[in-house]
């Protein structure tokens, strides 16, 4: 996309983080914007701030897990403005632990959000976005953890490779039909966000009824707390999100310290060789 202003952006989880950083650069870029998150307060309290700033917003309540709000979020979106031209599915939940020990509840929270939140995005918008034939950018929130694959961290770690693969595909789908959009996924290392309170939003429906029977979970956790507490600032972050819409790029990489990673599991995968099982998560140190 070469011009923002007055164009109409939707961002999921627009109430923390990301979403939040995401819609002020977007808004000081003239956008309208349709803001959507499961936590009404928060949601008000951004679209409070910029409704303060002068910029056009409008605000519905969404979990992004159940394919009808997901349409409903679309059906306002193009009520309230007419079309859409940025999509920026990044609503997203942080659970870890091992594959076998995590719950069920902790699986279905995980991929509804995280995977199944940003297919229904998909679904629910992209027919409209492509059938206006105007030009067109979606940015799939994804995480260094969906190019990477650090312990004790499965389903998000499933979760966000999925989402890595499939706006790979997305891409690609888009270029062999010569559509007017474009796709972007974003795969920060660690950004001081709400993200590591993630729990403060589990629905009643997928509430584990009782604690982790892992004892790595607790330790796992607490890093995962303190990385984020020291990651970058999220407005860095939707600095890189704005110029790549605008440079129509794929790949957004916000913490180049995390490439020599991202180099060694590829030559790893290339050569046939084991990974490296590193001390904790998504290590930084190459
Ligand atoms: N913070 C990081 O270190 C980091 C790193 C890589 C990727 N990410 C990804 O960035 C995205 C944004 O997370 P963040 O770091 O800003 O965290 P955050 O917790 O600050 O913001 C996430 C927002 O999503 C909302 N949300 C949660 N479940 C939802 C649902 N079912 N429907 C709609 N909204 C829901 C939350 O209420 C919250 O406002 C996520 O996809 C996350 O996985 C974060």
């Amino acid at each position: 996309m070469q011009e923002l202003a007055g164009k109409v952006a939707v961002i999921t989880g627009a109430g923390s983080g990301l979403g939040r950083a995401m819609a002020h650069r977007f808004g000081a870029a003239r956008m309208r914007l349709v803001l959507a998150d499961i936590d009404a307060s928060r949601l008000n309290a951004v679209g409070g701030e910029l409704d303060d700033l002068g910029v056009a917003v409008v605000t519905q309540v969404t979990d992004v897990s159940k394919a009808s709000q997901v349409h409903g979020l679309a059906d306002f979106a193009y009520e309230q403005f007419g079309a859409v031209h940025v999509l920026c599915n990044n609503a997203g939940v942080a659970v870890v632990g091992s594959a076998w020990e995590c719950s069920d509840a902790d699986w279905a929270w995980a991929m509804g959000v995280n995977f199944w939140g940003v297919l229904h995005g998909l679904r629910a918008f992209m027919p409209r976005m492509l059938a206006s034939g105007e030009p067109g950018h979606v940015v799939n929130t994804a995480s260094a953890a969906g190019i990477l694959a650090p312990p004790l961290s499965s389903p998000y770690v499933a979760t966000k490779h999925a989402v890595v693969g499939m706006t790979e595909s997305l891409y690609h789908d888009l270029a062999l039909r010569s559509a007017n959009i474009s796709c972007s996924v974003l795969a920060p290392g660690f950004v001081k966000t709400g993200i590591a309170s993630s729990e403060s939003v589990r629905p009643e429906e997928h509430k584990n009824t009782g604690p982790s029977t892992d004892p790595l979970v607790a330790e796992v956790g607490k890093y995962y707390a303190k990385e984020v507490a020291q990651g970058i600032r999220a407005e860095t972050v939707a600095d890189a999100v704005h110029d790549a819409i605008l440079e129509e790029r794929f790949y957004i990489f916000t913490h180049p310290e995390m490439k020599p990673a991202f180099e060694d599991r590829f030559s790893r995968i290339v050569a046939g060789t084991n990974p490296k099982t590193r001390p904790l998560a998504v290590s930084s140190d190459g």
